[in-house]
């Protein structure tokens, strides 16, 4: 299904190598794009492959979009659901990403995924935690370069954080290891964090954002015009497709 007319567009981002941007009229549309996007990308990798890896992000935005997604014609029996990024809370806490993740999508599904492969928010080290989801990672995708996930959600800041990678913080340098613990307290919530490195947002086959918001809408209009280079959002630059998908 084509996306709704009032969308804005660049005009042919593929030509002028810049991601494509798509403004929806509300976070209703935008998460219903988002929603056929990621199944498209999922059918694809299965009948490519066999199998489909999705990692999600937190927040505020996304509860939709997950609510969309658990409705979508999706091989769930075999997608394996990772997440970009926790908070170091236990999932039962309303701050998990996991956790609001459990009551929107996964109770919701016809079937269960393959495998939810959450990161432990209630480690009490969240070194250890990052750890685990590290071997996590190489017991599924093996291999010696970063996993390449078929699809890739993320969200944005409004200072251009995605993930838990913030402006000016270790964590956005990070360009060996796969996943790293983040003790940033100026974050909201202020809570210690496991998140994906640059490294494996990068080597996604499909990165979409999904941002809501006209102050976030600028931000993003201009990280994908080349205009805003000293974010951590705008190093994501995918060896896929990278798209921009906007509310408001
Ligand atoms: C997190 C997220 C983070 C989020 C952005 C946007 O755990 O906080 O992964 O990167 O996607 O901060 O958050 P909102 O959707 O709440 O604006």
């Amino acid at each position: 299904m084509t996306p709704s007319p009032e969308i804005e567009r660049h005009a042919d981002p593929e030509a002028e190598g810049l991601p494509a941007l798509e403004r929806h009229v509300d976070l209703e549309a935008a998460s219903q794009r988002a929603a056929q996007l990621t199944a498209r990308a999922a059918r694809e990798a299965v009948a490519a492959r066999g199998a489909f890896t999705l990692a999600v992000s937190g927040g505020s935005t996304p509860g939709r979009y997950f609510e969309l997604l658990a409705g979508q014609d999706l091989p769930w029996a075999a997608t394996h659901l990772f997440w970009v990024d926790e908070r170091m809370v236990p999932p039962e806490d309303a701050r998990s990403n996991y956790g609001a993740a459990r009551g929107t999508l996964l109770a919701r599904l016809p079937e269960p995924p393959a495998w939810v492969h959450r990161i432990k928010g209630e480690e009490a080290d969240p070194a250890r935690a990052a750890e685990i989801y590290r071997k996590e990672l190489k017991a599924h995708f093996g291999g010696n370069g970063p996993p390449a996930f078929d699809c890739l959600h993320l969200g944005l800041g409004g200072d251009g954080h995605t993930a838990s990678l913030f402006p000016g913080q270790p964590a956005l340098g990070e360009r060996t290891l796969w996943a790293v613990d983040v003790a940033y307290a100026g974050a909201d919530p202020p809570v210690p964090r496991v998140s994906l490195t640059l490294p494996v947002l990068n080597a996604a086959r499909l990165v979409f954002f999904l941002a809501s918001g006209r102050e976030k809408a600028a931000l993003a209009t201009d990280i994908a015009a080349g205009r805003r280079q000293d974010c951590p959002a705008a190093l994501v630059r995918p060896e896929g497709r990278l798209l921009w998908i906007l509310a408001g």
